[in-house]
């Protein structure tokens, strides 16, 4: 048996398909395009497994996916496939309509193809999971109500736009075509092999290396935050109960505004590694411009996936940022070589100049 897998190069890819093969014998197909944000040294640990078959290609290649399909034969397909960072959303949104919203569109139809000439009962076991974000659902008012799965989609960036489009060309592929697919709407993840681009990587990076910690706005926003590896088990659960056709939402119950976030990691900071001056790293704060149209507060209710699918966290956020700042702390080769660029020679050094095809 077979899993392919989108974009499992990335942050939470990458830790999904680590996860995987840490509890099953089952082949993933790793399909990546090895954006900025792809980085194969977070699956370095599977150079020599041949249960991990790594693929250097892009959803929305209509020639190359369905040859893949066709000479792996999975029995799901999970995407994560997509640009994930709202600020280079808002300087370059056209790359977010492309791999988001095209890229999905031609990779739902390469694998309705594939789906619709399976025999029978491969056709009705076969489930297309579709990983997207709280952030289509828009912004919360402090006293609203979280958001559950029947919440209208608002989204107010051109990557939540891109990623809400991407939901509902998913849904209409299972309304129309009959395809067996899952969506996932999870909130905020943190934890290993996050790339130092976002919030919290972003300041344990910073912080480490004497740079400020950039708080957009107020710090006031909130989000809700959840270790990336409860993620993945919530995932993997929604792949083997999740009813075809349903959405999940996913999420900690770990609502936190952005600068008790960035306290916390100081705090833990100022323990771990003191700054050789004995000051707190919290002295590093800054506030600086808001993003545009910053969404002031998410908040996931997560109790439908706890009722139907028996799914719960693992992790709490004192529990997982701890984890977190002790990776970074213990990984310091992997941030300097996302800081360098030199992850990218990464897929040379791993796999030569040609990638498997
Ligand atoms: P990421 O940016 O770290 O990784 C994305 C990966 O997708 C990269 O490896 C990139 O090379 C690959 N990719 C992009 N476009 C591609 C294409 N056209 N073809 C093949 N590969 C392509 O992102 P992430 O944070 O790991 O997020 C993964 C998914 O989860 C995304 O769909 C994102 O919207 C969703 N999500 C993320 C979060 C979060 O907090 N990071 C929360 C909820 C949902
Ligand atoms: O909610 C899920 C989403 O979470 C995912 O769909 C996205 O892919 C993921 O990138 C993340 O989006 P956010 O915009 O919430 O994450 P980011 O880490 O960019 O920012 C978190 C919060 O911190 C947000 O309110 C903006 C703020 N921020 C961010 C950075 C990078 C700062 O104040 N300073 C910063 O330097």
């Amino acid at each position: 048996m077979t899993i392919l897998v989108t974009g499992g190069a990335g942050f939470i890819g990458s830790n999904y398909v680590l996860d995987w093969l840490a509890q099953s014998d089952e082949t993933v197909v790793n399909l990546d395009k090895l954006s900025y944000a792809g980085n194969l040294q977070n699956l370095a640990s599977l150079k020599d497994d041949s249960r991990h078959v790594f693929i250097h290609g892009d959803i929305g290649d209509a020639k190359r996916v369905p040859e893949l399909l066709a000479k792996y034969q999975p029995r799901a397909v999970v995407n994560f496939a997509a640009e994930s960072h709202v600020d280079r959303s808002i300087h370059g949104p056209g790359e977010f309509v492309q791999n988001n919203i095209v890229g999905t569109y031609q990779l739902l139809e390469s694998v309705r193809a594939y789906w619709a000439a399976l025999p029978a009962s491969a056709k009705a076991a076969f489930r297309f999971l579709h990983i997207s974000t709280d952030e289509v659902y828009g912004s919360l008012d402090k006293n609203d109500p979280a958001f559950t799965e029947s919440h209208a989609y608002a989204p107010n960036s051109p990557y939540s736009a891109s990623k809400a489009a991407s939901d509902h060309l998913v849904r209409a592929w299972h309304h129309t075509y009959g395809l067996p697919v899952l969506t996932t709407n999870c909130s905020n993840n943190y934890g290993p092999y996050h790339f130092p681009e976002k919030l919290i990587p972003l300041v344990i990076v910073n912080a480490l290396a004497g740079k400020t910690l950039p708080m957009y706005g107020d710090g006031q926003q909130i989000r809700d935050w959840l270790y990336v590896k409860d993620h993945c088990s919530a995932i993997r659960r929604v792949l083997e109960a999740g009813k075809p056709g349903e959405t999940y939402n996913v999420g900690g119950w770990n609502e936190k505004a952005n600068l008790d976030i960035v306290r916390t990691i100081c705090g833990l900071l100022d323990g771990l590694r003191p700054r050789v001056d004995g000051k707190s790293y919290a002295d590093q704060i800054a506030f600086v411009i808001d993003r545009p149209g910053h969404d002031r507060r998410y908040a996931i209710d997560a109790r439908k996936i706890e009722r139907e699918l028996g799914w719960k966290p693992a992790e709490s956020f004192d529990t997982g940022i701890a984890k977190t700042v002790q990776w970074y702390l213990s990984n310091q080769d992997w941030v300097a070589n996302v800081q360098s660029g030199a992850y990218r020679d990464w897929v040379v050094a791993q796999y030569g100049a040609t990638v498997a095809a």
